[in-house]
């Protein structure tokens, strides 16, 4: 299949192997192995990369564990998307300074998005002299080499240069569960949405072979996988750097025919790449579960345009429609910004409004953070803080009632549900998730966790439903 975007050649991710195999053979000469540990700030994307981290940090021979506390190497891997993120990290990195007074070899290592700003780099640089490595997101597949050049040469490690991206296959990976798992289809991005630091940070759009993909959902299903997340900043834009006519819809009826019990989910979606193709495979293939992650943003035109969003308020809503009538029962999620640059008092009411119509059953919230090199940030932003906070505040309010609503209707009803793990109460001892993936708690058996079943729905909350066992 020819491709325009670059891939790793086999030999250089065998070289990366070669480094972990080294370190491996100068950590087994220690009387215990390496304690590591991965921290993760963001998006599924960064979980799935962490995954990637600690396989790679096994592979060194290091024991990969669950907090810093004593910890020999410590890897942060950061996200830019809002200001409050970068503060959280900023402090957690600045705190670390004594656990490495107290222990000299220490390696605190910072990645992800973060990385890939040049002020936050310069900034650890300056001012955060314990950091000695930092790399960017294009550069994760480098891992071992930069921790082995760190180890010889003592010295601190930057890669951050801007960088496009490529694809890297056959990195070692160690997931965080047994039941769910994420793969990657793709990564970066191209739609430079004014508001947004991602284009910058995890480079261009470039996707996967379907082949590699494939493989890895089948090997996934056959050791016992439920519940399977096909990732990517915008996976309705998958194939377009491929040949051989290879898109999002025609990949996911594909891992919907790979037998075995299990549900496929994907996220995010772009509202102007969500066809109705794909809405078609979702009401054909029952693997699909009849769920969206659909982000609009803003519910007033004007603002989507200076958003660069590329759809309109009713372009929206008529992807609702559609999508509805194909998938009567789908579950609908959102993400919007409250307080976009210019926003207002007017075009918020059409984001309020907005709400009304289409009652998602779950919305991320945000208000908007201004991110250094990005459009928007050079606009004008005349609306007080505390006048966005109040309209914040309205938004949260309608969409809880709307939540425990699409809530209750649950009532009465008996659900397919996995049973995913154990709950923190014990009257409530279980945890599960619709197919639609809304949080069910209820008792059981504990040997139960893995399985499917058929739970009755009881009670709710705004957050939760509540159930019994049929
Ligand atoms: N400020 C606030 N929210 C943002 N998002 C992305 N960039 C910003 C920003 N600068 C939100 C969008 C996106 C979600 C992942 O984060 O709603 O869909
Ligand atoms: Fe954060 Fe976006 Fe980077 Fe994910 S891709 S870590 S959300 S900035």
């Amino acid at each position: 299949m020819k491709r325009t975007t670059p891939v790793i050649p086999a030999e250089d991710i065998q070289r990366q192997k070669e480094y972990c195999a080294e370190l491996r053979g100068r950590n087994a000469q220690r009387p215990v192995p390496p304690r590591a540990y991965v921290d993760t700030y963001g998006c599924q994307q960064n979980e799935a990369d962490s995954e990637l981290l600690r396989g790679m940090l096994a592979d060194m021979g290091c024991a990969i564990v669950d907090d810093d506390q004593g910890a020999d190497i410590i890897v942060i891997n950061t996200c830019a998307i809002r200001e409050h993120a970068e503060q959280r990290v900023f402090g957690n990195v600045g705190a670390l300074v004594h656990g490495k007074r107290k222990n000299p070899d220490q390696i605190i290592c910072l990645c992800g998005c973060m990385a890939q700003e040049p002020h936050v780099a310069q900034r650890i640089r300056q001012s955060y002299r314990h950091v000695d490595l930092v790399f960017g997101p294009q550069q994760l597949w480098r891992f071992p080499e930069f921790l082995r050049r760190v180890y010889l040469r003592r010295g601190r490690v930057f890669e951050t240069d801007q960088d496009d991206g490529a694809i890297a296959e056959g990195l070692p990976v160690r997931r965080s569960g047994k039941l769910k798992a994420w793969v990657s289809i793709m990564y970066g991005c191209n739609n430079f949405c004014s508001y947004c630091i991602v284009p910058y940070t995890r480079g261009r759009e470039r996707s996967r072979e379907p082949g590699n993909i494939l493989q890895e959902i089948k090997a996934l299903a056959d050791r016992g996988y439920k519940d399977i997340t096909l990732l990517g900043q915008n996976v309705n834009s998958y194939g377009k750097d491929l040949e051989g006519g290879w898109e999002f819809p025609r990949l996911l009826e594909a891992a919907a025919a790979i037998p075995g019990d299990f549900l496929l989910r994907f996220m995010t979606s772009h509202p102007k790449d969500a066809t109705e193709k794909l809405f078609d495979v979702m009401a054909r293939c029952e693997k699909v579960a009849p769920v969206i992650h659909l982000p609009f943003q803003s519910g007033n035109t004007r603002v989507l345009t200076a958003m660069n969003r590329r759809y309109t308020r009713e372009q929206y809503l008529d992807k609702i429609r559609a999508l509805r009538a194909r998938v009567p029962n789908v579950v609908l999620t959102s993400d919007v910004i409250v307080g976009f640059p210019g926003e207002t008092d007017a075009e918020f009411e059409d984001t309020l409004s907005l709400i009304e119509a289409v009652r998602f059953d779950a919305l991320f919230t945000f208000i908007y953070s201004p991110r250094k090199g990005t459009p928007a940030a050079e606009l004008d932003d005349p609306m007080p803080k505390e006048e966005k906070s109040a309209n914040f505040d309205r938004l949260v309010e309608a969409q809880n009632r709307i939540s425990l609503e699409k809530h209750q209707a649950y009532i009465g009803t008996v659900q397919r549900c996995l049973i995913d793990g154990a709950g923190e109460d014990p009257r409530n001892n279980l945890t599960a998730r619709t197919a639609g993936n809304r949080l069910v708690h209820l008792s059981g058996d504990p040997a139960l966790i893995g399985r499917y079943a058929d739970i009755r729905i009881t009670a709710c909350s705004t957050w939760a439903l509540f159930g019994e066992l049929v």
